[in-house]
């Protein structure tokens, strides 16, 4: 047993979501037991904030993959420092809408790990959402709706929202879409790993199965104003040298672009997924593109 747990401990930061971790550096070599805490915590708070001074990408690599095998970088935007880093830039781009990572890819990523690097002086907050939550504050009617729904996720924009008007940001969009991606998932998901349900939406769904353009617009507000609801969400105002580790599987996360014009950067190293499942053992599939080179496809396990 690693005496390193002992001077371990949690501190939940709001009732559904988040948690501070203390006593574990993550720039250390972690005991199994270690990581097996780290998991069960995960689970319990979606979201877990570690104090990480002394981490590099190689170290966030480290660490990322006792969660699992990493996925490289984005499916269409190359590596920074690593294949498996994603440069979160502001210069090239905020992600200031509600998104769940690559969604559009058939298993997106189970992980996602954020490391703080050049953060501004006031602002440039992480919103993170539990959608377990959300779908636990459904009315029961709504929640038996929701069950039957499937929505397809693509990478594509929708073009009735505003083209970026910055050339950095226009070109980034542009390498984002250059393979378009295509996939359904249930509306409801199974976590994998502790059986909650959670909605599995988010800014990637460009519509549900089977209902029109309105129609799917009108649901999805209707249930995205749950998944957003201020009791469901922590809000994380960043310290260089922070890590922030969230389980991608059963929450939404957004950037605030509350910072002006000020340099704000992070890195974004992700663990691969499995491939979604509804309430009723059903499996997503993929429409369009090919990601095993982004991250390979578990086998149907036998409990799927
Ligand atoms: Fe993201």
């Amino acid at each position: 047993m690693s005496t390193s747990l002992d001077k371990t401990s949690l501190q939940k930061i709001t009732a559904h979501i988040g948690a501070r971790v203390h006593g574990i550096d993550p720039a250390a070599d972690l005991s199994d037991d270690t990581v097996a805490f780290l998991r069960d915590a995960l689970g319990e708070h979606k979201a877990l904030v570690l104090d990480a001074p002394g981490l590099d990408a190689a170290g966030q690599e480290r660490f990322a993959a006792r969660f699992g095998e990493l996925t490289t970088a984005h499916p269409t935007v190359p590596g920074g420092e690593t294949p498996n880093v994603l440069d979160v830039d502001s210069d090239i781009n905020k992600a200031n809408e509600w998104h769940t990572d690559v969604t559009f890819v058939v298993n997106p990523p189970a992980i996602s790990t954020l490391r703080s690097i050049v953060i501004p002086p006031y602002g440039g907050e992480t919103l993170i959402a539990s959608s377990a939550a959300a779908y636990a504050s459904l009315p029961e009617p709504l929640r038996a709706f929701a069950d039957t729904l499937w929505a397809v996720h693509t990478n594509v924009y929708d073009y009735a929202e505003p083209r970026p008007r910055r050339t950095a940001e226009a070109a980034y969009r542009e390498t984002f879409e250059s393979t378009p991606y295509e996939s359904v998932h249930p509306v409801v998901r199974v976590h994998p790993e502790t059986g909650e349900r959670g909605l599995f939406i988010g800014g990637f769904v460009r519509g549900i199965e089977g209902l029109s353009t309105t129609e799917s617009r009108d649901v999805l507000r209707l249930l995205q104003a749950h998944v957003t609801k201020p009791e469901h969400v922590l809000r994380w105002s960043w310290q260089p040298g922070q890590l922030l580790v969230f389980d991608n599987r059963i929450t939404q996360h957004y950037a605030i672009d509350n910072y002006d014009d000020q340099p704000r950067r992070l890195s974004r190293i992700t663990v691969s997924g499995d491939v979604p499942v509804s309430v009723t053992g059903q499996r997503s599939r993929a429409l369009l593109g090919d990601s095993s080179h982004y991250s390979a496809v578990p086998e149907r396990s036998a409990a799927a």
